[in-house]
Formats: C-alpha cells, sequence, structure tokens
C-alpha cells in the first residue's frame, strides 16, 4: 500500500523538500508514498487570490480564511475520501508517537498548513479536522510541522527502516526515553564505554539499558517518567491503584 499525502499549503515548492534525500526520499524514489501538495491560494475566488483576513475584534497579524480553506480541504477530502484531515497549529493536541503510528498504519493523511496569526476557528466546527502541534513553540508556519509529522510517519512505513528493526525499542514506544548508545572508539578523550556494554552478558546489559533509560527519563522527562509510573501502578483488572509514597 501507498501512503498518500496531501499537503494543502500557500507554500508547496517547500515538498518534499528534505523528505526528498535519505530514507523518506528512496521510499518516494520506490513508491512507498506519494507527496501531493496542493496550494491553498487555487481556492480563492477574488482577483487578488486572498487567503487571509484581518482578525476580528481587532489584533496583530492575519486570519487564513474559513471559506478559501474549506474549498481546498473539500477538494482534497474528495480525491481521498476517508483519510484523516489533519491542521498543523500550534493551538493543536500535542503529536505523540502512539498517533504517527496510527498514521502510519493507514492509507496516508490530508494535511492543512496554517500561516499567520492562525486559521479562522469555524472551519474546525464545520469539517472534521484534528488540529496537531509537534511541541510548544511557534513555527513561521505549519509546513516545518508537515514535514516532521511526515518523517515520523514514512520511517514506520513497511521496508523504509529495512534491518534497522522496526522502531520497537525507540524512545517513547515504551513510554520512556531509549537507553544511552556508545560505539568504537573504546577510548574517546579519556572517557571510557561502561563496562558492562564489553561484558558480552546480554541479561546484565539489558537490565543496565532499563535502569539507564528509567534514570534518564526521570530526570529529563519528569512529565514522561510520571505517566510511566502511574500505568505501572494499574492492576491486571484496569482499575487505578493507590501510589505508593516513596
Ligand atoms: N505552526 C506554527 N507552530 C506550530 C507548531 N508548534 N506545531 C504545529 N504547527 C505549527
Amino acid at each position: 500500500m501507498t501512503f498518500a499525502a496531501t499537503i494543502l499549503t500557500l507554500y508547496p515548492e517547500m515538498f518534499p523538500g528534505p523528505l526528498g534525500l535519505s530514507l523518506a526520499g528512496r521510499a518516494l524514489g520506490e513508491g512507498k508514498w506519494v507527496c501531493d501538495p496542493v496550494q491553498i491560494r487555487d481556492f480563492a475566488t477574488d482577483r487578488h487570490r486572498s487567503v487571509d483576513d484581518t482578525p476580528a475584534g481587532g489584533g496583530a497579524g492575519m486570519v487564513m480564511r474559513a471559506d478559501v480553506l474549506a474549498r481546498a480541504v473539500d477538494h482534497a477530502v474528495d480525491r481521498q475520501p476517508g483519510v484523516p484531515v489533519l491542521a498543523m497549529t500550534p493551538r493543536g493536541r500535542p503529536l505523540t508517537q502512539a498517533r504517527v503510528r496510527d498514521l502510519a498504519a493507514g492509507p496516508g493523511a490530508i494535511i492543512l498548513c496554517g500561516r499567520f496569526e492562525g486559521i479562522d476557528e469555524r472551519l474546525f466546527e464545520a469539517r472534521p479536522i484534528e488540529p496537531v502541534s509537534i511541541g510548544d513553540y511557534i513555527l513561521s508556519g505549519g509546513e516545518m510541522a508537515a514535514l516532521v509529522l511526515l518523517d515520523a510517519c514514512i520511517r514506520l512505513l513497511p521496508g523504509v527502516m529495512g534491518a534497522a528493526s522496526s522502531g520497537d525499542e525507540e524512545s517513547f514506544e515504551s513510554g520512556l526515553l531509549e537507553y544511552p548508545h556508545y560505539t568504537r572508539p573504546a577510548e574517546w578523550e579519556g572517557r571510557t564505554i561502561p563496562e558492562v556494554l564489553r561484558s558480552g552478558d546480554h541479561a546484565k546489559i539489558e537490565a543496565w539499558r532499563t535502569a539507564m533509560a528509567e534514570t534518564d527519563t526521570r530526570l529529563r522527562r519528569p512529565d514522561l517518567w510520571e505517566r510511566h509510573e502511574g500505568a505501572r501502578v494499574q492492576s491486571p483488572s484496569g482499575a487505578r491503584q493507590q501510589k505508593k509514597e516513596r
């Protein structure tokens, strides 16, 4: 199955961009995914091909018009019915590896890239569109966010990562950060590789990696750690138990 990405954008030249290189670029060449950028401006109706207007209530910047965006979305949905429609915006729900896996297992996505101050909210009321954020910072537009989302999906498509495993051991798949990595030289700037990794004792190595993943997650990502610990204290029946004081 080919994963089909339709991207609604004011900058179609930004696609496939970096996704035309490396792993994703090879997969694109092999037809494992297709990239179809669509110019939103083509759905404007006035002489100036306007896609934005001043914010109701006043304030800085411009807002993307619901009528123009709806025409672009409807056109994409007509051509690719049944795929999720996402809108990249800092007001969206944070993207997770679980959502990426879901998307990558499906037929593709229609991705609307926001620009300016934002998108007229009525678009989200009138069409089933999932707002997605890639993090708590502001980009100059949704295009970079769409590239990030697509990169995360494409590497999971069958046959794309090859021998580099299915990604099951990676950060977030277990709810923890991944353990730290080392390679040759055995000594660099006076620093050696942890002895256990050279022991050949696979059970010991496994235990060390788990301990490191837990420590690093607790220190660097207390939010993930909290969730991980919360999930662990659930009973087999699924009922929540009181977390022990430590
Ligand atoms: N557009 C601007 N900033 C963004 C973000 N953090 N995530 C998704 N889309 C965006």
